[in-house]
């Protein structure tokens, strides 16, 4: 396994609609394996692909609390054929948007269907945070990173701090 380079905002890659995968083959694990490694290396609870400059329609996520086990999530081709009515409010954050976070409404629990790590047709109810966590991810695959859903004021602003962030920080 190795670790990956996360991009960051306002990277255009970010805004990219990913291609689906065509198929679940050693390649795509690897690059999975990959991907969760560099998400809890973060660390992150969620990770999309394009986030590490690969324009491929997968998410790995990972929202089991601190000190249970890992429980990792692999999510292919994720798209949700189900919504609840009821929404819920997280405060967001994301590992292209270093140390921002903001409230965000979406729906309470989605249903969602996917490929699995082994090429298997998913489905499967999700609630609470993995919930919002699913639909997050989701966004990246199609060009939507949480900061578009706020004013352009906001979201110029917090850029334009990552972006001063980074200029100011030296990577040894
Ligand atoms: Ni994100």
């Amino acid at each position: 396994m190795s670790k990956l380079n996360i991009i960051n905002v306002p990277d255009p890659l970010l805004k990219t609609i990913s291609t689906p995968v065509a198929r679940v083959d050693s390649d795509i694990r690897q690059m999975l394996d990959d991907m969760l490694e560099t998400m809890y290396a973060a660390p992150g609870i969620g990770l999309a692909a394009i986030q590490v400059a690969v324009a491929k329609r997968m998410i790995v996520i990972d929202t089991s609390a601190e000190e249970d086990e890992k429980s990792p999530l692999f999510l292919v081709n994720p798209e949700v054929v189900w919504e609840s009515e009821e929404h819920s409010v997280y405060s967001e954050g994301c590992l292209s948007v270093p140390e921002y976070y903001a409230d965000i409404e979406r729906p309470a629990s989605v249903r969602v269907k996917y490929l699995d790590y082994n090429n298997e047709m998913q489905e499967t109810l999700v609630d609470g945070l993995t919930a919002t966590c699913v639909q997050h991810e989701i966004d990246h695959l199609d060009g939507v990173v949480f900061i578009d859903y706020l004013s352009r004021l906001k979201r110029n602003m917090i850029v334009k701090k990552v972006q001063k962030a980074q200029k100011d920080s030296v990577v040894l």
